[in-house]
């Protein structure tokens, strides 16, 4: 069984949760694309766990697959392992396999991050992503595997470092922090304790899948991120979408047996960018609170709005959604109204699919739909039909218009809190 979960919307749908609930009945659990700019939350027994690059199948104590399409900060990974570790969940190389074609998250990657972020205003996570993956394109890439053979990796460094040197110094940066020699080693010292994790993760995928095991593949970030097809140029610097999956770990479009898409009732947004149906006034800000709407990797707040019809649309087909998990149901409850976006207008016509240029989008306006809010606390309900009769309105008309099944309601971030349909 091959499963594949992405986020239908900005990032930040609630993909660790549905992950971590999902992975129960498989072998093992696959990151295929992004880095440590995701931060996925799973919540089991009142424990907050944070993931950056560790999958999400770590707290059922899956096997953990990081693909060679994620580029990977070794100090990062050092970091979470530890903070595991600490809390009983220690990963031997049984439990955790490391392609070593994984792209590396240089300290320069991260330093160009920042001094073109400033000048950007993309507002990004500053984790060097978007220039580690430059490297992979342009062939300038240094991978999991240099970072266990001092001689080729200082050769490699030698190659590559006069050209990052110029280019932080031209952008008014501090150059020597490119070659910074004590970051370098601390990254081969990793080098060391990560060799034994290096581990051919598309042939494993495929073997576990050709013996009839279950293999879950998990998104980071979200549809409207992907770069080819989401919000360009605020986006990341990946695709995002189900079939990246397959193009990352090397699996066949044809082994794909289920696509899940995670969607939260309403939609956030972090980092600049189109956002049609923010909530600008005091409405926003309510929703941000009740949901906790700040940064699991930044800790900034997120921008708040109503569930956006339109944008899902275009995330059904991009991903072939066989079902959705639509979490965060709670934190709509007390509002009197709660509006869905069914279509955009822009200049003077009505769109029910997203304009394709960015610019279009910034100037959308959406046209909602009004529905009848709930009063009731759901976060213990476990059965649809214990939902109030307006919450299960809600739900039919979001599954009326993505014209996908919902399999997951959450009502709440434990693990327990939630509703199987189907
Ligand atoms: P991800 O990046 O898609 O994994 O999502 P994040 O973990 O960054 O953000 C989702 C946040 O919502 C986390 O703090 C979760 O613990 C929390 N969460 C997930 N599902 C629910 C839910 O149904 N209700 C509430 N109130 N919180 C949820
Ligand atoms: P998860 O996996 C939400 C956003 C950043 C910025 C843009 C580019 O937790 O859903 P980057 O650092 O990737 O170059 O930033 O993408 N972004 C996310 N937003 N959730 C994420 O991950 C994100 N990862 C990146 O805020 O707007
Ligand atoms: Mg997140």
């Amino acid at each position: 069984m091959f499963t594949i979960v992405t986020g239908a919307q900005f990032g930040d749908e609630g993909k660790g949760k549905i992950i971590d609930l999902l992975c129960e009945e498989y072998d093992a659990v696959a990151r295929f694309q992004g880095g440590d700019n995701a931060g996925h939350t799973v919540v089991v027994n009142g424990e907050k766990f944070k993931l950056h690059l560790i999958p999400s199948g770590a707290i059922r104590k899956k096997r953990l697959l990081i693909g060679p399409g994620v580029v990977v900060n070794p100090l990062s990974l050092k970091r979470e392992m530890e903070e595991l570790k600490k809390r009983g969940f220690e990963l031997k190389n049984k439990d955790l396999g490391i392609d070593p074609r994984a792209g590396v998250i240089m300290p320069y990657h991260i330093l160009l991050d920042e001094l073109c972020d400033r000048k950007s205003g993309i507002g990004t996570t500053h984790r060097g992503i978007g220039f580690a993956y430059q490297d992979k394109i342009g062939r300038e890439e240094i991978q999991m595997i240099d970072l266990t053979d001092e001689e080729s990796f200082w050769k490699k460094i030698e190659k590559i470092t006069p050209l990052k040197e110029a280019l932080v110094e031209r952008l008014g940066g501090d150059k020597r922090l490119v070659r910074d020699e004590k970051r370098l080693k601390e990254y081969l010292e990793i080098g060391k304790n990560v060799k034994d994790y290096l581990t051919d993760v598309s042939a494993e995928v495929n073997e576990r899948l050709e013996r009839g095991e279950g293999v879950l593949a998990e998104g980071a970030q979200g549809t409207f991120l992907d770069v080819i097809h989401g919000t360009h140029k605020y986006v990341t610097s990946s695709s995002t979408i189900s079939s990246s999956a397959c193009v990352n770990l090397g699996v066949s479009p044809k082994k794909v047996d289920r696509i899940v898409g995670v969607v939260k009732a309403y939609i956030t947004r972090v980092g600049s960018g189109p956002f049609p149906t923010e909530i600008s006034s005091e409405l926003g800000e309510k929703i941000r609170k009740k949901g906790g709407e700040f940064g699991t990797t930044t800790g900034r707040p997120r921008r708040c709005g109503w569930y956006d019809a339109v944008l899902m649309r275009k995330a059904v087909r991009l991903n072939g959604y066989t079902d959705i998990a639509v979490t965060k149901l709670d934190v709509l409850g007390g509002l009197e109204k709660i509006k869905i976006c069914v279509a955009y207008e822009l200049d003077g016509r009505e769109l029910e699919y997203p304009p394709e240029r960015t610019e279009d989008l910034f100037r959308c306006i959406p046209v909602y739909e009004e529905l009848e809010g709930w009063k009731e606390d759901i976060r213990n309900v476990r059965e649809i039909s214990q939902l109030p009769k307006n919450a299960k309105r809600y739900l039919e008309r979001i599954e009326e218009l993505a014209g996908v099944p919902i399999s997951i309601v959450s009502v709440g971030e434990e693990r327990d809190q939630t509703i199987l349909l189907k």
